[in-house]
């Protein structure tokens, strides 16, 4: 229980890290598009996991904290560069920079934001949090 949220992030992390390396090897090939519809689909889910079971239930207050504000507003670039992406004709270096972007982020997620609120939050507060991430992964 002690790491739980770090350990389930960091796999799913992982999930997603795989399909954005699948995806940038297609990057020249027609595949690409339909790869990468796939690959938003997944990160939309994966963040709105993030934003809605992690972060809301790591109480108000500490949900204005810098770090949750950090995230949020990256998740926002993300998408934004997202689109970009879409309406590139040739998009390898909108990819790359969303990639770096992307990396950058969830080490900071791995190393950072979810130790500190493993350390943080009670036992049944992060019973809460796997519970509702367990409900959202079904849908
Ligand atoms: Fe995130
Ligand atoms: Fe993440």
């Amino acid at each position: 229980m002690n790491q739980i949220i770090t350990n389930i992030m960091i796999e799913d992390h992982k999930r997603i890290e795989n399909i954005l390396m699948h995806l940038n090897s297609k990057i020249k090939s027609k595949e690409f598009r339909e790869n990468f519809n796939f690959f938003k689909s997944e990160l939309e889910k994966h963040m709105i996991i993030e934003e809605k079971s992690i972060l809301k239930t790591y109480n108000p207050e500490k949900y204005n904290q810098d770090v949750v504000k950090k995230i949020i507003s990256e998740h926002k670039e993300l998408i934004k560069m997202i689109k970009e992406i879409e309406k590139d004709q040739n998009p390898e270096s909108s990819f790359l920079a969303f990639s770096e972007l992307l990396i950058e982020h969830k080490d900071f997620e791995n190393n950072k934001l979810y130790p500190k609120l493993d350390k943080e939050l009670t036992k049944e507060q992060k019973e809460q949090i796997f519970q509702k991430i367990k409900k959202q992964k079904e849908m």
